[in-house]
């Protein structure tokens, strides 16, 4: 990363030149935004991150018509800097996903687990999955393929998959269910290629059949979680690595009280739930857990 100078007197950079048509951010700036970062969305931003934060929100400044991150940061800090918070926020945001991302949880949860929901919903019972920090809906839609699969009349019975995000954009496109078609194709097993259809410029759509299971919806970590009863299961994979310790700790504490016991929990690959909650939770395979 091209090192964050210290800023002068006035808060910018000193005399460091442009690249790229970037403006350079100075390590106060840096702080600043840093520090709304992490109060409005939980995000760890540590200097290192410099950088990447530099690159993202010079494109946010073009777009506001400012020349300077003295000038952003006393936008995002004022009273009328509330409406540039979603743009910020999904400008420092990663939406890396992808169809059966780290497959084994889609294995464990195929063999393992919904075997024993199907049946519950067969009898009547209430059936909840919940794909937390979903981005562009790649997650939500693997789990309702394997779910039809599971019990193709999943749509006519109490089962639901809610699926949340910060990001409006990437929630717009998960409502869309619409994806390019090599992001689908490759990744989703043969059996259930029949739920996905051709749109427009050779892309692939979602059926509905599977858009029907999930209900897209913005939900922000950091703010109250308006979500009703208990979760059978809950994805919350490769959100939690961008989030300082404490907001981290409340979110497996809220995901311990929402799923009864016998519920799963899938994380990241590099996640592992710590703290309070970890008793709580019974590791069942690679990064998935029990609530005991
Ligand atoms: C890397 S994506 C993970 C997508 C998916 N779970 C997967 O593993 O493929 C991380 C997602 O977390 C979301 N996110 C970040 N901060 C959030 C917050 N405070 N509340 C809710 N979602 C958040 C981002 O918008 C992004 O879409």
């Amino acid at each position: 990363m091209t090192p964050l100078r210290q800023p002068d007197a006035q808060g910018a950079a000193a005399g460091n030149p442009l690249l790229r048509g970037e403006v350079e951010l100075g390590e106060a700036h840096f702080a600043r935004i840093a520090a709304v970062a992490k109060r409005e969305a939980g995000l760890h931003l540590p200097l290192a991150k410099g950088t990447l934060v530099r690159s993202r929100l010079t494109k946010r400044l073009r777009v506001l018509g400012l020349t300077s991150f003295d000038d952003y940061c006393r936008l995002i800090e004022s009273e009328d800097g509330k409406a540039e918070f979603e743009g910020m926020i999904e400008a420092l945001t990663t939406n890396v996903t992808s169809f059966f991302r780290e497959s084994h949880h889609f294995d464990d949860l195929r063999e393992r687990v919904l075997p024993r929901l199907a049946d519950t919903a067969r009898k009547g019972g209430r059936v909840r999955l919940w794909s937390a920090g979903c981005s562009t809906g790649a997650e939500p839609y693997s789990i309702a393929l394997c779910l039809l699969e599971a019990l193709p009349q999943a749509g006519e019975l109490d089962v639901k998959i809610l699926a949340t995000d910060i990001d409006r954009k990437a929630l717009a496109q998960a409502s869309a269910g619409v994806y390019p078609a090599d992001a689908v194709e490759g990744a989703v097993p043969a059996p259930m290629r029949r739920h996905i259809l051709s749109a427009e410029g050779g892309r692939a759509r979602m059926s509905d059949a599977v858009k029907g299971l999930v209900t897209v919806r913005m939900l922000n970590f950091t703010k109250p979680w308006p979500v009703k009863g208990r979760f059978d299961v809950i994805f919350c994979r490769n959100v939690v690595i961008y989030f300082d310790n404490d907001l981290t700790q409340r979110v497996w504490s809220g995901f311990a009280r929402l799923i009864p016991t016998g519920g799963r929990l899938f994380v990241g690959h590099s996640e592992r739930v710590t703290g309070a909650a970890a008793s709580l939770f019974t590791g069942c395979g690679v990064t998935s857990y029990e609530r005991s």
